[in-house]
Protein backbone atom coordinates (compact mmCIF):
# COMPACT_ATOMS: atom_id res chain seq x y z
CA UNK A 1 0.00 0.00 0.00
CA UNK A 2 2.40 2.76 1.43
CA UNK A 3 6.08 2.40 0.63
CA UNK A 4 8.65 5.04 1.66
CA UNK A 5 12.25 4.50 0.89
CA UNK A 6 15.22 6.94 1.97
CA UNK A 7 12.94 10.15 2.37
CA UNK A 8 14.25 13.16 3.55
CA UNK A 9 12.06 16.30 4.04
CA UNK A 10 12.71 19.73 5.25
CA UNK A 11 10.35 22.11 6.79
CA UNK A 12 10.35 25.72 6.04
CA UNK A 13 14.28 25.21 5.15
CA UNK A 14 14.61 22.94 8.13
CA UNK A 15 16.04 19.45 7.78
CA UNK A 16 13.51 16.88 9.94
CA UNK A 17 13.57 13.58 8.33
CA UNK A 18 16.81 12.14 7.32
CA UNK A 19 16.80 8.72 5.07
CA UNK A 20 13.56 7.37 6.28
CA UNK A 21 12.48 4.08 5.12
CA UNK A 22 8.53 2.83 6.22
CA UNK A 23 6.95 0.46 4.32
CA UNK A 24 3.31 -0.55 5.28
CA UNK A 25 1.31 -3.41 3.36
CA UNK A 26 -2.32 -3.50 2.66
CA UNK A 27 -4.51 -4.56 5.33
CA UNK A 28 -1.92 -3.54 7.99
CA UNK A 29 -1.83 -0.77 10.69
CA UNK A 30 1.08 0.62 12.47
CA UNK A 31 2.12 2.51 15.25
CA UNK A 32 4.72 5.17 15.56
CA UNK A 33 6.49 6.44 18.29
CA UNK A 34 8.64 9.05 19.22
CA UNK A 35 9.63 12.15 21.05
CA UNK A 36 8.41 15.29 20.61
CA UNK A 37 9.53 17.20 17.83
CA UNK A 38 11.33 14.14 16.32
CA UNK A 39 9.30 14.81 12.99
CA UNK A 40 6.32 12.58 13.46
CA UNK A 41 3.84 15.25 11.85
CA UNK A 42 6.13 16.14 9.80
CA UNK A 43 5.98 12.74 8.31
CA UNK A 44 2.31 12.66 7.77
CA UNK A 45 1.84 15.74 6.37
CA UNK A 46 5.07 15.24 3.78
CA UNK A 47 3.28 11.48 2.83
CA UNK A 48 0.10 13.66 2.20
CA UNK A 49 2.43 16.16 0.04
CA UNK A 50 1.65 19.46 2.18
CA UNK A 51 4.10 22.60 0.37
CA UNK A 52 5.43 23.74 3.18
CA UNK A 53 6.95 19.97 3.67
CA UNK A 54 9.62 19.69 1.25
CA UNK A 55 10.73 16.41 -0.42
CA UNK A 56 14.66 16.63 -0.69
CA UNK A 57 15.20 13.33 -1.67
CA UNK A 58 14.27 9.67 -1.54
CA UNK A 59 10.26 8.67 -2.55
CA UNK A 60 6.67 7.53 -1.32
CA UNK A 61 5.06 4.95 -3.20
CA UNK A 62 1.03 4.34 -3.01
CA UNK A 63 -0.54 1.88 -4.20
CA UNK A 64 2.35 1.55 -7.02
CA UNK A 65 2.10 4.51 -8.08
CA UNK A 66 5.65 7.12 -7.09
CA UNK A 67 3.10 10.22 -5.46
CA UNK A 68 6.08 12.01 -4.56
CA UNK A 69 5.67 15.01 -6.68
CA UNK A 70 2.03 14.78 -6.53
CA UNK A 71 -0.32 16.97 -5.27
CA UNK A 72 -2.53 17.02 -1.95
CA UNK A 73 -5.39 16.48 -3.45
CA UNK A 74 -4.02 14.02 -5.97
CA UNK A 75 -3.15 12.37 -2.77
CA UNK A 76 -6.56 12.14 -1.27
CA UNK A 77 -8.40 10.97 -4.56
CA UNK A 78 -5.81 8.46 -4.48
CA UNK A 79 -7.43 7.22 -1.32
CA UNK A 80 -5.19 8.92 1.61
CA UNK A 81 -6.66 10.48 4.86
CA UNK A 82 -5.45 12.03 7.71
CA UNK A 83 -6.87 13.14 11.08
CA UNK A 84 -4.71 15.92 12.23
CA UNK A 85 -3.02 16.49 15.77
CA UNK A 86 -3.86 19.93 15.98
CA UNK A 87 -6.62 20.90 13.08
CA UNK A 88 -7.25 24.44 12.46
CA UNK A 89 -11.22 25.94 13.31
CA UNK A 90 -12.78 26.49 10.08
CA UNK A 91 -15.24 29.71 10.39
CA UNK A 92 -18.40 29.84 7.74
CA UNK A 93 -18.78 26.04 7.35
CA UNK A 94 -20.80 24.16 8.96
CA UNK A 95 -19.55 20.42 10.55
CA UNK A 96 -22.37 18.86 8.64
CA UNK A 97 -21.72 20.20 5.66
CA UNK A 98 -17.59 19.18 5.96
CA UNK A 99 -19.01 15.51 6.51
CA UNK A 100 -21.17 16.00 3.57
CA UNK A 101 -18.09 17.15 1.07
CA UNK A 102 -16.05 14.07 2.67
CA UNK A 103 -18.55 11.91 1.46
CA UNK A 104 -18.43 13.73 -2.13
CA UNK A 105 -22.25 15.07 -1.74
CA UNK A 106 -21.82 18.83 -3.26
CA UNK A 107 -25.53 19.48 -1.95
CA UNK A 108 -24.58 21.57 0.27
CA UNK A 109 -27.55 20.00 2.75
CA UNK A 110 -27.03 18.47 5.47
CA UNK A 111 -28.13 14.76 4.66
CA UNK A 112 -29.40 11.32 6.45
CA UNK A 113 -26.37 10.16 6.01
CA UNK A 114 -24.60 12.28 7.47
CA UNK A 115 -26.73 12.57 10.36
CA UNK A 116 -26.36 9.27 11.01
CA UNK A 117 -22.63 8.66 11.43
CA UNK A 118 -22.50 12.15 13.54
CA UNK A 119 -25.03 9.71 15.40
CA UNK A 120 -22.54 6.51 15.38
CA UNK A 121 -19.50 9.38 16.74
CA UNK A 122 -22.35 10.54 19.37
CA UNK A 123 -22.54 14.01 17.87
CA UNK A 124 -25.65 15.52 18.51
CA UNK A 125 -27.27 17.44 15.85
CA UNK A 126 -26.80 20.84 17.25
CA UNK A 127 -22.77 20.02 16.61
CA UNK A 128 -23.96 19.14 13.06
CA UNK A 129 -24.53 23.39 12.62
CA UNK A 130 -22.06 24.76 14.76
CA UNK A 131 -18.60 26.18 12.46
CA UNK A 132 -15.86 22.90 12.14
CA UNK A 133 -13.72 22.73 15.47
CA UNK A 134 -15.22 26.01 16.28
CA UNK A 135 -15.27 25.49 20.42
CA UNK A 136 -14.70 21.90 20.48
CA UNK A 137 -13.10 20.61 23.45
CA UNK A 138 -10.34 18.78 23.40
CA UNK A 139 -11.48 15.42 22.85
CA UNK A 140 -14.73 16.85 20.51
CA UNK A 141 -11.45 18.13 17.90
CA UNK A 142 -10.63 14.04 17.54
CA UNK A 143 -13.94 12.82 17.61
CA UNK A 144 -14.90 15.56 14.67
CA UNK A 145 -11.55 14.44 12.71
CA UNK A 146 -12.23 10.70 12.85
CA UNK A 147 -16.48 11.61 11.86
CA UNK A 148 -14.66 13.30 8.98
CA UNK A 149 -12.60 10.18 7.95
CA UNK A 150 -15.76 8.08 8.40
CA UNK A 151 -17.10 10.29 5.75
CA UNK A 152 -14.44 9.69 3.47
CA UNK A 153 -13.34 6.31 4.05
CA UNK A 154 -9.83 6.42 2.62
CA UNK A 155 -8.06 3.40 1.93
CA UNK A 156 -4.86 4.61 3.93
CA UNK A 157 -6.03 6.27 7.04
CA UNK A 158 -3.11 8.80 8.88
CA UNK A 159 -4.01 9.34 12.87
CA UNK A 160 -2.43 12.11 14.34
CA UNK A 161 -2.54 11.24 18.10
CA UNK A 162 -5.90 10.12 18.02
CA UNK A 163 -5.66 8.85 21.72
CA UNK A 164 -4.39 12.44 23.26
CA UNK A 165 -6.74 14.67 25.17
CA UNK A 166 -9.92 11.76 25.21
CA UNK A 167 -11.51 10.43 27.84
CA UNK A 168 -11.97 6.99 28.82
CA UNK A 169 -15.31 6.49 27.70
CA UNK A 170 -14.69 8.39 24.61
CA UNK A 171 -11.64 6.18 24.04
CA UNK A 172 -13.28 2.74 23.91
CA UNK A 173 -15.67 4.65 20.87
CA UNK A 174 -12.57 6.52 19.38
CA UNK A 175 -11.03 3.24 19.18
CA UNK A 176 -14.10 1.19 17.94
CA UNK A 177 -14.53 3.80 14.86
CA UNK A 178 -10.74 3.41 14.08
CA UNK A 179 -11.63 -0.36 14.18
CA UNK A 180 -14.15 0.19 11.70
CA UNK A 181 -12.18 2.33 9.25
CA UNK A 182 -9.19 -0.26 9.42
CA UNK A 183 -11.31 -3.28 8.87
CA UNK A 184 -10.55 -4.69 11.91
CA UNK A 185 -12.87 -6.90 12.40
CA UNK A 186 -12.19 -8.78 9.00
CA UNK A 187 -9.97 -10.99 8.93
CA UNK A 188 -6.45 -9.99 7.61
CA UNK A 189 -6.98 -11.43 3.99
CA UNK A 190 -10.26 -9.14 3.87
CA UNK A 191 -8.92 -6.03 4.77
CA UNK A 192 -8.45 -3.28 2.30
CA UNK A 193 -7.56 -0.47 4.73
CA UNK A 194 -4.37 -0.08 5.98
CA UNK A 195 -2.99 2.67 8.53
CA UNK A 196 -0.58 4.72 10.53
CA UNK A 197 -1.39 5.85 14.36
CA UNK A 198 1.21 7.82 16.03
CA UNK A 199 0.85 8.26 19.62
CA UNK A 200 2.46 8.73 22.67
CA UNK A 201 1.05 6.83 25.50
CA UNK A 202 0.04 4.08 23.14
CA UNK A 203 -3.01 3.74 24.19
CA UNK A 204 -4.73 3.47 21.25
CA UNK A 205 -3.50 -0.12 21.36
CA UNK A 206 -5.72 -0.80 24.06
CA UNK A 207 -8.50 -0.20 21.53
CA UNK A 208 -7.57 -0.95 18.00
CA UNK A 209 -5.41 -4.13 17.43
CA UNK A 210 -1.81 -3.23 15.30
CA UNK A 211 0.64 -4.98 13.73
CA UNK A 212 3.50 -2.90 14.09
CA UNK A 213 5.46 -0.55 15.71
CA UNK A 214 8.35 1.92 14.83
CA UNK A 215 10.12 4.73 16.85
CA UNK A 216 11.06 7.27 15.16
CA UNK A 217 14.25 9.11 16.29
CA UNK A 218 17.42 11.21 14.36
CA UNK A 219 14.96 11.88 11.25
CA UNK A 220 14.52 7.97 10.77
CA UNK A 221 12.61 4.86 12.24
CA UNK A 222 15.47 3.76 14.50
CA UNK A 223 13.86 0.64 15.22
CA UNK A 224 10.42 -1.59 14.44
CA UNK A 225 9.00 -4.58 15.92
CA UNK A 226 6.07 -5.98 17.28
CA UNK A 227 3.51 -3.46 19.31
CA UNK A 228 3.70 -5.17 22.76
CA UNK A 229 7.89 -5.99 22.13
CA UNK A 230 8.51 -1.99 21.36
CA UNK A 231 5.59 -0.31 23.58
CA UNK A 232 7.01 -2.19 26.54
CA UNK A 233 10.30 -1.04 25.96
CA UNK A 234 9.46 2.10 25.44
CA UNK A 235 7.54 2.86 28.22
CA UNK A 236 9.89 1.22 30.53
CA UNK A 237 12.90 2.86 29.49
CA UNK A 238 12.19 5.31 26.68
CA UNK A 239 12.87 5.81 22.88
CA UNK A 240 16.90 5.70 23.13
CA UNK A 241 16.97 2.52 25.29
CA UNK A 242 14.70 0.78 23.19
CA UNK A 243 16.68 1.45 20.11
CA UNK A 244 19.86 0.54 21.83
CA UNK A 245 18.08 -2.90 22.58
CA UNK A 246 16.78 -2.91 18.72
CA UNK A 247 20.36 -2.60 17.62
CA UNK A 248 21.60 -5.41 19.79
CA UNK A 249 19.38 -8.07 18.62
N1 LIG B 1 6.26 25.29 9.89
C1 LIG B 1 7.38 25.01 10.56
N2 LIG B 1 8.42 25.88 10.60
C2 LIG B 1 9.56 25.57 11.27
N3 LIG B 1 9.76 24.43 11.94
C3 LIG B 1 8.77 23.55 11.94
C4 LIG B 1 7.52 23.77 11.26
N4 LIG B 1 6.73 22.70 11.44
C5 LIG B 1 7.44 21.84 12.20
N5 LIG B 1 8.66 22.35 12.50
C6 LIG B 1 9.70 21.74 13.35
O1 LIG B 1 9.94 20.44 12.88
C7 LIG B 1 10.24 19.57 13.96
C8 LIG B 1 9.34 18.37 13.88
O2 LIG B 1 8.01 18.75 14.20
P1 LIG B 1 6.80 17.72 14.23
O3 LIG B 1 5.56 18.50 14.46
O4 LIG B 1 6.86 16.89 13.00
O5 LIG B 1 7.19 16.82 15.50
P2 LIG B 1 6.37 15.66 16.23
O6 LIG B 1 7.25 14.47 16.26
O7 LIG B 1 5.04 15.50 15.59
O8 LIG B 1 6.22 16.23 17.71
P3 LIG B 1 5.00 16.10 18.78
O9 LIG B 1 5.17 14.75 19.44
O10 LIG B 1 5.30 17.19 19.76
O11 LIG B 1 3.72 16.27 18.07
C9 LIG B 1 10.04 20.39 15.25
O12 LIG B 1 11.29 20.80 15.74
C10 LIG B 1 9.22 21.57 14.78
O13 LIG B 1 9.46 22.73 15.53
MG1 LIG C 1 3.12 15.83 16.20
Amino acid sequence: MLEIENLSLEVDGRPVLKGLDLRIEKGECHVLLGPNGSGKTSLLLGILGFPRYRVTGGRIIFKGEDITDLKTAERVKLGMGLAFQNPPVIRGIRLGDMVSLCRGDKSGEITEETRDLAKRMHFTEEFLERDVNAGFSGGEIKRSEILQLMAQDPDFVMLDEPDSGVDIENMELVGEMIGSLLHRRELPSRRTASGLIITHLATITNYVDVDWAHVMLGGRIACSGKPDRIIGEVMEGGYEKCVRECQMS
